[in-house]
C-alpha cells in the first residue's frame, strides 16, 4: 500500500491552521492538525516527514500559553515555525523575544538575504502578511537571520544544519503571494516529501484501508443527497461491492426531484442498490405547527434517526455505519480553543441511533469539501452533481421561517428552482458557495393587473465562502436580479415580493433559522 508523506501541522491556535494544512496539500502532500499537546509518543508514531508549528494568539512566556510537553526541536525532524510557532523555536534555544516593541499586522516587505532553503525561488524584495504582537530581539542559540522586514529586523531565521526553520509571517495566507513557495520549499526539499498526494493516491490507500478495516462486514450508509454521502457510498461501493447497503430517506423537505436525482444516480448510472423510504408524512406529521427553528431541527433530527433505525433493524448482519463527515467537522472538537458553541443544534444528520450497536466509519475525515469534489471527479462522479452547492439536512423546513405547510414548500420549491435557473443561465453557479431562496412568514400588499395582492414575501440569498465557516453576500448582477424577481413573483402564486439578503457571517449565517 502506499503510504503518503506526511507533514503534522501542531495547533497553536491561530486562525490560519487550517489554511497551512490547505496550502501544504496543495502542494501534493497530506497535511494533518494536531493539538498542540499531543504526546511526543503519538507524534512521532505517524512518522512526519516534517512539523510546522502554527501561529497562535499567545504569547510564549504568557501565563497558561500553550506549550508542547517536549521539546519539538531536537526529534530530528524539520521542523517550521510560524509566527507563535517561531517564538516558540526561540523559546526552546534560548532565543528572546520581544513583547512590546514591534506590533506589526498588515502587508510588510520582506527582504531576503539567502535565496535557498524556504526562499528558493522566492523574489528578494516580497511582500508577506504579518500580524504579531511579539518579535523576536536575539535569535536562538543556532540560528542566522535570514529576512527581515522595516519593522521586524528578524523576520526570518534558519538553524545552522538547515532543518529548522522560523517565519515570523503567514506563509500560509493569501496577502504573501510567494508564501506557497515557500512552504513548497519545506515540505518538499527541506523534508524530502514526494509531493504525490491527491486524489487518485487517496482512493487507492482507502480502498485498501477499508477492506482492511471492515473485513468481511456489511456496511450501512445514508445517503442525504449531498456530495459528501454521495462520494463516500461510490468509494465504499468500489471497496466492498454489493455489501454496501444504501439508504435516502425522502423527508418531504427536500428540493424539486432531489430524491429521484439520487435514486437515479445510484440505480441507473452506478447499479449500486439503493432504498428509498418515504418518510413525508412522518416528517411534514411531527412538524405540523412547529415555527421555533431549533425545535424543527431536533424534531427532523429524530425523525431520520427513527425512519433509518426502522430500515437498518430490517438488515441483519450489518457492523458498520458509514458518514460523509468532513476533516473541518473533525477537527473542530480537537482544536486548542475547544468546540465552538452550539449555534445551531443538528449540523450533522443521521447520527448513530445507539441501540443499533454499530461502528462507524468515515472515509473522508481527512478531507476537505474541494478535495471530496476532487475524489468524486476521479470516481467518475458527473461534474453537475459534484459541483452542486451543499443542502443542509433539515432541508427546506429551515428555509421556511414559521410553519412549515405542503402550500409553503411548493411555494418554495418554485421560487427556489426559478432562482437556480437564472443563477446556472448566467454561468454563475460555480462563483457561488450556496444559493437558495427563503420563504419569510411576511406578508405584504402589492398590485397585479388592476387587482391588490395580499403575499408572502421571498427573500433570496447568496454567499461566497470557503468551508461554510464564514461567509460573504455574492454581489449578484443587478440585471440578474431584475430578472429572478420578475420570474419569481409572475410565475410563483403566493409571492408578491422579493428581497436580497446582504448580510455576512459572521454576524449573520449562511441559513436563516
Ligand atoms: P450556517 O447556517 O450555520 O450554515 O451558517 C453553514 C453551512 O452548514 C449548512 N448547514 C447544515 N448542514 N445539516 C447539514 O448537513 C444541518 O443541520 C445544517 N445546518 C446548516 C448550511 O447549509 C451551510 O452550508
Amino acid at each position: 500500500m502506499n503510504i503518503p508523506d506526511k507533514i503534522i501541522i501542531l495547533d497553536f491556535g491561530s486562525q490560519y491552521t487550517q489554511l497551512i494544512a490547505r496550502k501544504v496539500r496543495e502542494c501534493g502532500v497530506y497535511a494533518e492538525i494536531h493539538p498542540f499537546n499531543i504526546s511526543k509518543q503519538a507524534l512521532l508514531s505517524f512518522g512526519p516527514k516534517g512539523i510546522i508549528l502554527s501561529g497562535g494568539p499567545s504569547s510564549v512566556y504568557g501565563k497558561g500559553s500553550p506549550h508542547p510537553s517536549f521539546d519539538v526541536t531536537r526529534l530530528d525532524v524539520p521542523v517550521l515555525g510560524i509566527c507563535y510557532g517561531l517564538q516558540l523555536l526561540a523559546y526552546h534555544r534560548n532565543g528572546e523575544v520581544d513583547s512590546a516593541a514591534h506590533r506589526e499586522y498588515g502587508k510588510a516587505g520582506l527582504e531576503i538575504e539567502f535565496h535557498d532553503g524556504i526562499f528558493k525561488g522566492v523574489s528578494q524584495k516580497t511582500q508577506v502578511w504579518m500580524s504579531h504582537g511579539d518579535a523576536l530581539k536575539v535569535p536562538p542559540d543556532g540560528f542566522e537571520v535570514i529576512a527581515k522586514t522595516g519593522n521586524s529586523p528578524i523576520a526570518a531565521i534558519r538553524s545552522e544544519d538547515r532543518k529548522i526553520y522560523g517565519v515570523q509571517f503567514h506563509p500560509e495566507v493569501h496577502h504573501t503571494p510567494e508564501g506557497r513557495i515557500m512552504l513548497e520549499n519545506f515540505v518538499r526539499d527541506i523534508c524530502g516529501c514526494a509531493g504525490n498526494w491527491n486524489a487518485a493516491s487517496f482512493i487507492e490507500t482507502s480502498i485498501e484501508a477499508i477492506r482492511k478495516t471492515v473485513g468481511k462486514d456489511d456496511i450501512i450508509c445514508a445517503l442525504s443527497g449531498g456530495v459528501d454521502s454521495t462520494v463516500a457510498a461510490v468509494l465504499l461501493h468500489e471497496a466492498i461491492g454489493d455489501r454496501l447497503h444504501c439508504i435516502h430517506i425522502d423527508s418531504g423537505v427536500m428540493r424539486t426531484g432531489e430524491s429521484k436525482t439520487i435514486y437515479d444516480l445510484f440505480k441507473k448510472h452506478y447499479h449500486i442498490p439503493i432504498e428509498v423510504i418515504e418518510g413525508q408524512e412522518t416528517f411534514l406529521g411531527r412538524l405540523a405547527g412547529v415555527s421555533d427553528p431549533e425545535k424543527k431541527r431536533k424534531i427532523i433530527g429524530k425523525a431520520f434517526i427513527d425512519l433509518f433505525e426502522e430500515a437498518a433493524i430490517n438488515m441483519k448482519g450489518i457492523k458498520w455505519l458509514a458518514q460523509g463527515t468532513l476533516y473541518p467537522d473533525v477537527i473542530e472538537s480537537v482544536s486548542v480553543k475547544g468546540p465552538s458553541a452550539t449555534i445551531k443544534s443538528h449540523h450533522n444528520v443521521g447520527g448513530l441511533p445507539e441501540k443499533m450497536n454499530l461502528k462507524i466509519l468515515e472515509p473522508f475525515r481527512e478531507l476537505f469539501k474541494d478535495e471530496v469534489r476532487a475524489v468524486g471527479r476521479e470516481l467518475g462522479v458527473p461534474e453537475w452533481f459534484v459541483d452542486r452547492h451543499p443542502f443542509p439536512g433539515p432541508g427546506l423546513a429551515i428555509r421556511i421561517l414559521g410553519d412549515i405547510s405542503e402550500e409553503r414548500l411548493d411555494i418554495l420549491r418554485k421560487a427556489d428552482d426559478i432562482y437556480l435557473e437564472e443563477i446556472r443561465k448566467a454561468g454563475l453557479y460555480n462563483d457561488i458557495w450556496q444559493a437558495f431562496a427563503v420563504l419569510l412568514p411576511v406578508k405584504s400588499v402589492g398590485v397585479m393587473g388592476d387587482e391588490r395582492t395580499y403575499e408572502y414575501t421571498c427573500a433570496l440569498r447568496a454567499v461566497t465562502s470557503v468551508d461554510g465557516m464564514t461567509a460573504d453576500w455574492f454581489h449578484m448582477p443587478h440585471e440578474g436580479l431584475a430578472k429572478m424577481s420578475n420570474r419569481i413573483i409572475n410565475e410563483v402564486r403566493g409571492i408578491n415580493r422579493v428581497v436580497y439578503d446582504i448580510s455576512s457571517k459572521p454576524p449573520a449565517t449562511i441559513e436563516w433559522e
